[in-house]
């Protein structure tokens, strides 16, 4: 039996937001000890930049939490995601819909899990350093509530 709970990240471009909580996401994960159960991944709704590694901005303020995205490359997403994925878990409110056109499945936005309340991801993209920042504060305590939550629902 696979009991491994897949949890997909998505964004427009995979360079910024997703990447970025797909790293935070997972460290929770391995700091949990919880490295087996999980497999987590993300993607961009768009190929724009199919194959690249994560925006600078992404890396480094990563880089500053002890978090390495430097393995991580841009894929867009794809019809079998929305099969294969327990949660797809979307940036912001537009992302949810190109994921829609894509196919229907566990489509959710991140932020409904963030304790200061719902919204979207700002993109940070082509701004300063502030900006990405601010998405690692969102996305690292969305990501916090998430995991709690997963394991609640799935006794991990
Ligand atoms: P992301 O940011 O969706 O958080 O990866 C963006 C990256 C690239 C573009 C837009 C947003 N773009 O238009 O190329």
């Amino acid at each position: 039996m696979d009991s491994t709970l897949n949890v997909l990240f998505v964004c427009l471009g995979n360079i910024c937001r997703s990447p970025l909580a797909e790293g935070v996401f997972r460290h929770r994960v391995q700091r949990a000890g919880l490295e087996d159960r999980f497999h987590v991944d993300s993607c961009g709704t768009s190929a724009y930049h199919v194959g690249e590694p994560p925006d600078p901005g992404s890396v480094s303020v990563a880089g500053v939490h002890g978090i390495d995205l430097s393995a991580q490359r841009s894929r867009q997403l794809r019809p079998d995601d929305l099969r294969t994925f327990h949660y797809v878990v979307c940036m912001d409110a537009s992302n949810v819909r190109n994921t829609r056109r894509v196919g229907d499945g566990p489509i959710r936005m991140l932020r409904e899990w963030d304790p200061e309340g719902p919204g979207g991801v700002p993109d940070p993209w082509g701004g300063g350093l502030g900006g990405f920042e601010r998405v690692f504060a969102i996305v690292d305590r969305s990501c916090a509530a998430l995991l709690d939550d997963i394991r609640a629902q799935h006794g991990v």
